[in-house]
């Protein structure tokens, strides 16, 4: 049995002292050693968390990186910049990322691929809109998302890969999917991956769930087969929350 993995996604909150005072929080409240726990603070924050956790076995992750090494792109920050701040995994294609700032699959899967190069581990989120579940294009979205976005990613490569199902529709409604719409789309995202590449990587792939996981629905939401854990928004941002979660998924 692999460990659960539960990761704060913080978004745009958070300064470097709350994110210091959050650390200092969070730590003596995570009692259990069966979760492997990750958080990700904004880019200024990302140095200082490092230093807070190093005693620690939380993970530290950046939420984005750019896709090239260098160059004249104002106000972007490089994968080599996030790991030398400390970020040992990034999260690539939340859906936030590619609404708002058009980020679509090929961009994706070359972030990915530059990832994988700079030894930079990966949270990959996929995920349909409510107008593609109304059409009944759950399958499909998954599909396309993940055979596009792992595009010429090579098998030894995917243990380095974690994978998010977020619906759009359920991040920060407070929304939550059926517990069989997510057992499905957990599904969908295996055999995608078996067709891929094959079973045994389908099978040991870690798969979270995200989109309004609270520390009320989290105990359900760990019990649903094949769900590894969870991706957090809104509920990561207090630490007494997000250890609950923590503690349901142990
Ligand atoms: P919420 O937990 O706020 O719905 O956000 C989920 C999310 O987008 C995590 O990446």
């Amino acid at each position: 049995m692999t460990n659960k993995v539960v990761i704060a996604n913080f978004k745009m909150n958070k300064t470097i002292r709350d994110t210091k005072e959050y650390i200092a929080e969070l730590i003596p409240l995570i009692t259990t050693s069966k979760v492997v726990v990750g958080i990700c603070p904004p880019f200024t924050a990302i140095k200082s968390a490092e230093h807070k956790l190093k005693a620690t076995n939380i993970l530290l992750g950046a939420q984005n990186m750019h896709v090239e090494d260098k160059g004249a792109y104002t106000g972007e920050v490089s994968g080599e910049m996030i790991k030398e701040a400390g970020a040992s995994f990034v999260i690539l294609g939340h859906s936030e990322r590619r609404s708002i700032y058009k980020e679509n699959n090929i961009l994706i899967n070359k972030k990915i691929k530059k990832a994988l190069k700079l030894g930079i581990k990966i949270v990959l989120c996929v995920g349909e809109s409510l107008a593609e579940r109304g059409q009944d294009k759950t399958e499909e979205v998954l599909n396309v998302q993940l055979s596009e976005g792992l595009k010429d990613v090579y098998a030894n490569e995917m243990g380095n890969i974690i994978i998010a199902y977020e619906p759009v529709w359920s991040i920060g409604t407070g929304k939550v999917p059926t517990n069989e719409q997510i057992a499905q789309a957990m599904q969908n995202i295996k055999d995608t991956i078996k067709k891929l590449y094959n079973a045994q990587i389908a099978n040991s792939t870690i798969v979270l769930y995200g989109g309004s996981v609270n520390e009320n629905n989290s105990k359900d939401i760990a019990s649903i087969k094949g769900v590894s854990g969870a991706l957090v928004g809104g509920a990561s941002l207090d630490a007494k929350k997000f250890a609950k979660i923590i503690s349901n998924f142990s």
